[in-house]
């Protein structure tokens, strides 16, 4: 997922993954433009839209980055 690219990287996002993938919190929202969002490889499962119900600045486009693979 994203979040293992920002972790195995050590990337330096504050608070990035709080709840290290297991969709209860929305730290890793990532908003994408829309070509980049037409080509992720899964759409959002119930859970996922759930969660990012809660994010901030929620938009068309935002994914949670732990959900996509
Ligand atoms: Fe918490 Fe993605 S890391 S929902």
């Amino acid at each position: 997922s994203i979040l293992d690219v920002v972790v195995n990287n050590s990337i330096d996002l504050d608070g990035f993954g709080a709840c290290e993938g297991t969709l209860t919190c929305s730290t890793c929202h990532l908003i994408f433009n829309q070509a980049d969002f037409d080509a992720l490889p899964s759409k959002a499962c119930d859970e996922e839209l759930d969660m990012l119900d809660l994010a901030y600045d929620l938009c068309e486009t935002s994914r949670l980055g732990c959900q996509i693979i």
